[in-house]
């Protein structure tokens, strides 16, 4: 048998086991838990990944130093685990630029493999954009320069080599960009990095019992991507916040490989959703809980200001514990919820030039967009700059054998990013976009056999991916190039 023919035989084995029960996929879970001691785990403080120094002098200038670099890190006490960080052990410094600035960069690859520094949702030439043509060989260096020209964000960089993706975001290598602007500069929301205003980077991790992650350890992993049993914030397992009782924003990053949360307070309480991916709403949306599949963001707001000294709440999702947060005294609040945040994001429908469709399919090594695998040497779609178009985009994981055998599997979903654009969603199986959805966005999550529209307009030149941000998926080929010129 060729390697084809066993992954076919594998597939389809893991297919009749994981269709073999009705909670298949929950047993499942806990079955390959190889966690550490995660119960009898001490909490630790929630550390605030620190905002990198800017070495320019001038204002209209912002000037960064980033290394990638090797490390290692005690996720549990006493055992220390190979780690990759920007500038550090793990993750990276927060990047702070404000719109109209001129944003430069010196990324130095100290690794031992190459690696590219993508900035996720940055708006910038095709060649300053960090995808798997800007490659940096260990001792390599990259000079990045481009001006931010995009509205107030939280945005990300992370890695983004051909094939590599996957496993160098598992090892450690991601960071957060926050955009300013004029208007995000007058908004009365707390704004106080690290103090009222806390970056969450959530992942998940699978750990061997002796404390060190895991990756890829079973079919599950390569159909669905990577999933673990043990979640990260900012790095930590188990982490805490003490919080004083008043409004609070937290900036979320969905940083894990595959896996899609579904954030909710255990009050069960509402909370205000500020931001999308790539901006902020038109009006703070009171919600319950929010989505956020692999590579998107929001902000949100909690007011402790109800909750008494010495109250804990929890932010989770499903049956994981996020973020514990423990609530001490009253303290005078000079921030509010205004009414509305920024200008309602639009664009016009009447200057659409065409439509595009992209089929999301498969799942494993199978998985394809339009029924094609990422190939770097071949450009899937040109596009005109300054062009405004819908694409329309669609998803099954069923499709790789044609037969509908997927049902019931359920950890399989796709997601659909782009790079170099921004879009608006249109509507989701014929329905208007959801509050929580209608700012700008730069990765959009669907079902099984959903389909999405999204306008957008392309403001840069350049050669950008557009690919499925489970980074398994993405890794195994569900990617393609788009080209504006
Ligand atoms: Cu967050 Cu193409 O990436
Ligand atoms: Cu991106
Ligand atoms: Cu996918």
């Amino acid at each position: 048998m060729d390697t084809r023919t066993i992954r076919s035989s594998l597939i389809i084995l893991f297919i009749i086991v994981s269709c073999s029960g009705p909670h298949s996929n929950r047993d499942s879970i806990r079955e390959i838990s190889l966690a550490g001691p995660d119960t009898s785990l001490k909490s630790s403080t929630l550390p605030v990944p620190p905002l990198l120094r800017d070495l320019s002098q001038d204002k209209k200038r912002a000037q960064y130093e980033l290394v990638v670099q090797r490390g290692s890190t005690e996720f549990f006490s006493g055992t220390s685990a190979a780690t990759y960080g920007y500038n550090g052990n793990i993750l990276g410094p927060t990047l702070r630029a404000k719109r109209g600035q001129e944003v430069i960069i010196r990324v130095r690859n100290r690794l031992r493999e190459y690696t590219t520094v993508h900035w996720h949702g940055m708006l910038v030439p095709g060649n300053m954009d960090g995808g798997p043509h800007q490659v940096i060989p260990p001792d390599g260096e990259w000079r990045v320069r481009f001006r931010v020209s995009q509205p107030a964000a939280t945005l990300w960089y992370h890695p983004h080599g051909l094939g590599t993706t996957a496993v160098q975001v598992y090892r450690g290598l991601a960071g957060l960009f926050i955009i300013d602007d004029s208007i995000s500069d007058r908004l009365p929301i707390p704004s106080e990095y690290g103090k009222n205003d806390i970056p969450l980077i959530i992942q998940d991790r699978r750990f061997s019992s002796d404390g060190v992650p895991l990756y890829l350890t079973g079919m599950r992993d390569i159909m669905e991507g990577m999933k673990g049993e043990t979640i990260l914030v900012n790095g930590v397992i188990k982490p805490f916040l003490r919080v004083s009782a008043t409004r609070y924003r937290f900036r979320i990053l969905n940083g894990s490989n595959a896996r899609v949360f579904d954030f909710k307070l255990s009050t069960g309480g509402t909370f205000y959703q500020i931001a999308a991916d790539s901006g902020f709403l038109h009006r703070p949306h009171l919600t319950r809980s929010i989505r956020l599949s692999p590579g998107e963001r929001a902000e949100i707001l909690v007011d402790f200001s109800s909750f008494k000294e010495g109250d804990t709440l929890r932010l989770v999702s499903d049956y994981f514990t996020i973020l514990e947060m423990r609530v001490g005294a009253k303290s005078s609040d000079p921030t509010s919820i205004p009414a509305t945040l920024a200008p309602r994001a639009s664009l016009p429908l009447s200057a659409v030039r065409r439509t595009r469709v992209f089929h999301l399919e498969g799942m494993g090594h199978m998985v394809s967009i339009n029924r094609k695998q990422m190939d770097i040497n071949r450009i899937d779609e040109y596009v005109k700059k300054g062009d405004t178009e819908i694409w329309t985009i669609t998803s099954s994981t069923r499709g790789m054998m044609g037969m509908g055998m997927m049902r019931g599997t359920g950890g399989i979903v796709h997601n659909f990013h782009a790079h170099g654009i921004h879009f608006l969603i249109l509507d989701r199986n014929g329905t208007p976009a959801g509050p929580g959805e209608q700012g700008w966005k730069d990765t959009v999550l669907l079902d099984e056999g959903e389909r999405v529209r999204v306008i957008t307009r392309f403001l840069y030149r350049g050669i950008f991916m557009y690919h499925c941000h489970i980074l398994e998926h993405e890794d195994n080929g569900m990617m393609g190039q788009f080209k504006v010129d």
